[in-house]
């Protein structure tokens, strides 16, 4: 079965965590887009790990780890977060980078970070990692790809092309040939990974090993689905698989998606269900939530249901993977959100463009808090009942059912739900 696995709402939903732990069934996790800009969390034994652009099914030898054409890549984030991990005595062995994948440039991070600058109070609130630019590159044909760290010819005539189009102002703060150098470099030390990806996930495909495919980000971050400009560049939602991997859409199974049992954004945009104040902050508290890659704090809000249908309309979802239950815990009342009011009328179909969304006000059911901890259970059934009611209501609202329930950030903090299915 080839799973893919992706983020419901504006990212850090746990995705780490459940590619971590879904790892353990499938012979290959493959990566299809984003960059750097991802911090996926694994906690195993206490020991806590952040993947950036390494597939979080590492932890597990002898399973291939794969970061398809459809990522960005920073070659040194990849090279330290590689030398981090062996430092750590993680095999990988089997990790393999796309040679069609995109490059992160020293001028894409200077880039973004002017525009940023420029952009003002309309600012996007980007990871800085050079992710955006690296895509516009790519989609403006003038790139740098895997490959071409391979051979100096090439890269020197890519870079040329590139030292013509940059506007002055970057050009001017950048030497060329230590751009070349350093970057031949990066190709040496990755050499050893690069392969055509797609070939090698198809012929796993047909050799019938299990895949998962590991989303970045989340849905309302999809360049196309989501909150539009608020987004980042790539195609986060399941679409973006056969594209960003080199395979059809023949080859996918399942499409599981992951939520937070309340809501978290980072950097900027409209966030209908955001709790302003102290309430937020309790919530950002307890659930830890800071960026795992540029620990900014996140916004919190309560549970939306409209953007759970639409990420189940978009993705096409299956079934559902909701995490941080015990973040509620101490909660008497918790709200969760199943229309919104817009211009009068309740609509339940996500208003994507921002600009109705900011009109849009959350029209709230209420629950009652299950006040007691629910981060040492380990069964579904020995949860307290308000709290199996709450996601149960969840399940009603989206119309899906949950297939799993991350109760603590640990490995077997994850229980699998309807186990006949
Ligand atoms: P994971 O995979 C949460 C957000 C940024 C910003 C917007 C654009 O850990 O869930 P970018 O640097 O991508 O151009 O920034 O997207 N963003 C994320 N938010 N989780 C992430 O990844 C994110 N990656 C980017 O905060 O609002
Ligand atoms: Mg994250």
């Amino acid at each position: 079965m080839n799973i893919v696995v992706v983020g419901t709402q504006w990212g850090d939903e746990g995705k780490g965590r459940v590619i971590d732990f879904l790892s353990q069934e499938v012979d290959a996790i493959v990566r299809f887009q984003g960059g750097s800009n991802a911090g996926h969390t694994v906690v195993v034994d206490g020991e806590i790990f952040v993947f950036h652009l390494v597939p979080s099914g590492i932890l597990h030898p002898g399973k291939s780890c794969i970061i398809g054409n459809g990522v960005v890549v920073d070659p040194a984030e990849l090279l330290a977060e590689i030398e981090a991990l062996q430092r750590r005595n993680v095999d990988l062995k089997e990790l393999r980078l796309s040679s069609s994948a995109h490059i992160v440039m020293p001028y894409h991070k200077e880039i973004e970070k002017m525009e940023e600058k420029q952009r003002g109070k309309k600012k996007i609130g980007t990871t800085k990692k050079g992710v955006g630019p690296a895509y516009t590159d790519k989609i403006a044909r003038r790139g740098i790809r895997v490959g071409d760290l391979l051979n100096e010819k090439v890269l020197a005539e890519k870079l040329d092309v590139n030292f013509v189009l940059l506007p002055n102002y970057f050009r001017l703060n950048l030497c060329k040939k230590d751009i070349l150098n350093r970057y031949l470099e990066y190709g040496d030390k990755l050499k050893e990974y690069i392969t055509d990806t797609s070939v090698l996930v198809n012929q796993l495909i047909k050799k019938d090993k299990e895949i998962l495919f590991e989303g970045a980000q989340g849905t309302l971050l999809d360049i196309d689905h989501g909150t539009y400009p608020f987004v980042t560049s790539s195609c986060t939602s399941a679409g973006g698989v056969c594209i960003g991997v080199g395979i059809g859409p023949t080859r996918i199974d399942r499409v599981l998606g992951v939520a937070k049992v309340y809501t978290t954004r980072v950097g900027e945009g409209p966030f209908p269900t955001e709790i302003e104040g102290r309430e937020g902050e309790i919530l950002q508290e307890r659930g830890k939530e800071y960026g795992a890659t540029t620990g900014r704090p996140r916004r919190c809000g309560w549970f939306d249901g409209v953007i759970l249908r639409y990420a189940a309309r978009i993705n096409g979802l299956d079934e559902l993977v909701l995490t941080k239950l015990d973040v509620l815990d101490k909660l008497d009342r918790i709200k969760i959100c199943t229309a919104y009011k817009y211009k009068d009328k309740a609509i339940e179909d996500f208003p994507f463009q921002v600009d109705s969304l900011r009109e849009c006000e959350p029209i709230y059911e209420e629950m009652e808090g299950w006040e007691e901890d629910t981060s040492r259970v380990s069964r579904y059934e020995d949860l307290p009942e308000k709290a199996q009611a709450y996601l149960r209501r969840i399940e009603e609202i989206g119309e899906l059912s949950i297939g799993y329930l991350s109760l603590n950030p640990e490995r077997a903090g994850l229980i699998k739900l309807n186990d006949e299915s």
